[in-house]
């Protein structure tokens, strides 16, 4: 807490915008998204149907689903049109960091909205750079393919399984919007400067990157890897408590409760796999670090949060994990890009203040 002006310093609870977005009630550990919770829309509702209720929402012009899907298989098409181009300065670069320069070069495209532009863009590009780093060209897309499914296409260089396509269908709806997140927020205060959706998206990116954000699934596998055996939970977990690590998938700023997309995905990955997809050794070493995070933390609740289940889901579906937090912004693009156009459309230019704590010159006279 700040002494001088008591507000919460990483404003923790401090409302930045009204929004008809989402709203995330972290002591029921519940998720709203378009006015639908979230269990009741994955597995429903496609990533398009949902993507055209945010901008349904945020432009307050009604979207249709099939709208939604027309111009974001356009737009995948114009993305690898300018593949050359939006890859140009990545070279050498990381499937993260080659990400953000690809959506930094994106442009307007003619005949498209820029959300349209940008949530198309991402799959093309997250695709082309997993495949450079496997030593191969990148796949064209498919405009008539659904977005989850030219997805896995893209990345995976083979048609996918019907259920595959759902299971990421599913991850992409649970993850496409969640309040007033670092990245939303981040994407929310360049919005409010007017300046255009391609630079507020970039800087959401670039906030999503962080492990205390959207980077944390890769991390959760290799925590998986290093525990390796049901022997080595235990001394593994608590050895890493014990050197004051943060475990990752584990905890929240807002959720007291179990974070409700975590069971959402654990469902979704239960449909995807017969054998559960290491499900069952996943699911001791969660059980052993809630039982853990709650000895070590008995008054600060911690449960595991949506990325422990999103690394298990991506895992199964065979994407590299180096590739996981470009795959949450494809879904988090709609988000973020409904968070821009309403915040460009009702919002103001968020201008919080800072505390000054330094040293103060004596009052001239
Ligand atoms: N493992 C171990 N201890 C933890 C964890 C964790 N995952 N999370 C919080 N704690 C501890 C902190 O060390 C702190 O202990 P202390 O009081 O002894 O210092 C206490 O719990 C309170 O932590 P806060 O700092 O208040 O938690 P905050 O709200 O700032 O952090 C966060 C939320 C960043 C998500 C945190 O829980 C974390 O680092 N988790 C691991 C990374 C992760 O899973 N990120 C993905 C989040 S989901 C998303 O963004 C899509």
């Amino acid at each position: 807490m700040n002494v001088y002006t008591k507000v919460p310093i990483g404003l923790d609870g401090i409302p930045a915008a009204e929004t008809v977005l989402s709203h995330v009630d972290g002591e029921q550990g519940r998720l709203i998204i378009a006015g639908a919770d979230v269990a009741d829309l994955a597995g429903r509702s496609s990533f398009e149907e949902v993507t055209a209720r945010l901008w349904s929402g945020a432009t307050g012009r009604e979207i249709g689903t099939a709208e939604v899907r027309a111009s974001l298989g356009t737009a995948r098409q114009r993305a690898f049109g300018r593949l050359p181009e939006l890859l140009a300065a990545s070279r050498g670069m990381s499937i993260v960091d080659g990400f953000r320069v690809g959506i930094a070069a994106l442009r307007a495209e003619d005949g498209l909205e820029h959300e349209a532009t940008i949530v198309g863009a991402g799959p093309v590009i997250a695709g082309a750079l997993t495949q450079r780093a496997q030593g191969h060209e990148p796949i064209a897309p498919d405009p008539a393919a659904s977005h989850a499914a030219d997805t896995l296409m893209m990345l995976g260089g083979h048609a996918p399984a019907p259920r595959e396509v759902a299971a990421l269908d599913a991850y992409f709806v649970t993850v496409c919007d969640h309040g007033m997140n670092a990245s939303t927020f981040a994407t929310r205060v360049v919005a409010s400067t007017q300046a255009d959706l391609f630079a507020a998206v970039t800087s959401g990116y670039c906030a999503l990157t962080g492990p205390l954000h959207g980077g944390a699934p890769e991390p959760v596998l290799d925590m998986l890897n290093a525990i390796g055996s049901r022997e080595r939970i235990k001394p593994w977990v608590d050895d890493a408590l014990a050197r004051g690590e943060r475990l990752m998938g584990f905890g929240h700023r807002i959720y007291r409760v179990r974070d409700p997309r975590a069971d959402v995905l654990k469902s979704a990955i239960q449909k995807l796999a017969v054998d559960g997809a290491g499900l069952p050794f996943a699911g001791e070493v969660e059980a052993y670090i809630r039982e853990a995070l709650r000895r070590k933390n008995p008054n600060r609740p911690l449960d595991t949060n949506v990325e422990f289940f999103t690394a298990i889901l991506l895992d199964a579906l065979k994407i590299p994990r180096q590739a996981f937090t470009p795959v949450f912004a494809v879904a988090r693009a709609a988000g973020w890009t409904a968070h821009a156009l309403e915040q460009r459309r009702t919002g103001r230019l968020i201008r919080p203040s800072s505390s000054y704590i330094g040293a103060t010159p004596a009052a001239r006279d």
